[in-house]
C-alpha cells in the first residue's frame, strides 16, 4: 500500500534508425530524450482510484471497491503476463468509456487500468525491479498496438542510448550528446495498422523490401558505429555521415509506405534551413526527428522552429540520452514540473 506521495518520470524517447525494420529481425537504434514524463502517485481515502492524463484530456475515477472485483488472476505479482482479449474485454467494461471516446485515448486508459492492477510499486529500484517495469511497459504496449519490437519498452526504461534486436539490449557506451529537434505533425496515425502494412508489402514484394530492411539494418549499425566514433572524439564530418544515414533511411521508410505529406513537408521545411530530418517511430504521421550540428547558430534553430510550428506542427528542441524511468524526491524536481504537477 502507498503511504506517500511516489514521484516516478520516465523519458520520451526516440527511434534514431531500425523503425519497422526491427519488428522484422532488425537493428533498431533507440535513444531516451530530455523529455520527461512525470507521473505522481498521491494516496487518498475516498475509495476511489482518479486517473488524470492532462496532454490527451483524460480525467476518470473508479471505485477500488469495483476494481477489486475483477478476477485479478492475471496480476499475480512477479509474474509478467500478456493480456488476453478477454481480460481487454473486462477492463473495457470496467473503464466505462463513452462509445465515441477517441482510440487514442481509450487505449491509454485501458493500458493504465492493466498496469495499475498488475504492477505492485516500490520505492527504490533495483535492476530486477527495473526488469520488471521493462517487462510490464512491453505489456502495455502490447495493449497499444498488438505485436511490439519491445524496443520502446526498453529505451524507456534504461535510458540512454540502445540497439535493440531481437529482445537483445546493448547500450551504447558513451553515446554524443545529440541536440535535436522533435516534432509533432500532430497527424495521427494507427502503429499496429503502419506495422500490419510493412508486413503486406513484404510478403507482397519480398524481392524488393526485404532487401530494403537489410539496408535500414546497415543504416543502424553504420550510426552505431559513427555514435561510438564521435563519443571518443567528435567532428563536424560525422554529423555529415548522419546526415546521409537520415537522408537514405527517410527515402527507405518512404518505400515500406510509411511516410506522409506531412512528413514530406517536415524534412523540405528543415532542408531548406540546411537541416536533415526522418520520421521516428511508426510514421504515417506521427513525430520526426532533425539533427541539429554543432555550430549552428541559435536565432537559426529559433527560425526553423518557428517554420514547423506555422505547418500546425509541434516543436521541441531537446538532447538524447536521458535516464531511465526514475524515482524522484518532491524537493528534487524542478521548480516548473513541481507547478505542473501541483495544478492538475
Ligand atoms: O511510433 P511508435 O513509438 O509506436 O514506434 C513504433 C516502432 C515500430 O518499429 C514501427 C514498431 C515496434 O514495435 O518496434
Amino acid at each position: 500500500m502507498l503511504s506517500e506521495v511516489l514521484l516516478v518520470s520516465a523519458p520520451g524517447k526516440v527511434i534514431l534508425h531500425g523503425e519497422h525494420a526491427v519488428v522484422h529481425g532488425k537493428v533498431a537504434l533507440a535513444v531516451a530524450l530530455n523529455l520527461r514524463t512525470f507521473l505522481r502517485l498521491q494516496p487518498h481515502s475516498s475509495g476511489k482510484v482518479d486517473l488524470s492524463l492532462p496532454n490527451i484530456g483524460i480525467k476518470r475515477s473508479w471505485d477500488v471497491a469495483r476494481l477489486q472485483l475483477l478476477d485479478t488472476s492475471f496480476l499475480e505479482q512477479g509474474d509478467v503476463t500478456a493480456p488476453t482479449p478477454e481480460q481487454v474485454e473486462k477492463l473495457k467494461e470496467v473503464a466505462g468509456l463513452p462509445d465515441d471516446c477517441a482510440v487514442t485515448k481509450r487505449l491509454a486508459v485501458l493500458t493504465f487500468l492493466y498496469l495499475y492492477l498488475s504492477i505492485f510499486r516500490k520505492q527504490r529500484w533495483t535492476k530486477e525491479d527495473l526488469e520488471l517495469i521493462n517487462k510490464w511497459a512491453f505489456q502495455g504496449e502490447r495493449v497499444i498496438h498488438g505485436n511490439p519490437s519491445g524496443v520502446d519498452n526498453a529505451v524507456s526504461t534504461w535510458g540512454g542510448a540502445l540497439r535493440y534486436q531481437q529482445g537483445k539490449i546493448a547500450s551504447l557506451k558513451r553515446p554524443p550528446a545529440l541536440q535535436i529537434l522533435l516534432t509533432n505533425t500532430r497527424v495521427p496515425r494507427s502503429t499496429k495498422a503502419l506495422v500490419a502494412g510493412v508486413r503486406n508489402r513484404l510478403l507482397k514484394f519480398p524481392e524488393i523490401v526485404a532487401p530494403l530492411l537489410t539496408s535500414i539494418d546497415a543504416i543502424s549499425l553504420e550510426c552505431e558505429r559513427v555514435l561510438g566514433e564521435m563519443g571518443e572524439a567528435p567532428a563536424l564530418e560525422q554529423y555529415h555521415v548522419l546526415e546521409e544515414l537520415i537522408d537514405m533511411n527517410q527515402h527507405h521508410l518512404n518505400a515500406l509506405g510509411v511516410g506522409h505529406a506531412s512528413l514530406d513537408q517536415l524534412c523540405q521545411v528543415t532542408r531548406a534551413h540546411g537541416l536533415h530530418s526522418k520520421l521516428t517511430g511508426a510514421g504515417g504521421g506521427g513525430c520526426g526527428i532533425t539533427l541539429l550540428k554543432p555550430g549552428l547558430e541559435q536565432p537559426e534553430v529559433e527560425a526553423t522552429k518557428q517554420a514547423l510550428t506555422s505547418c500546425g506542427f509541434d516543436c521541441w528542441e531537446t538532447s538524447v540520452g536521458a535516464p531511465g524511468v526514475s524515482v524522484h524526491s518532491a524537493t528534487s524536481l524542478e521548480s516548473r514540473v513541481r507547478q505542473a504537477l501541483d495544478g492538475l
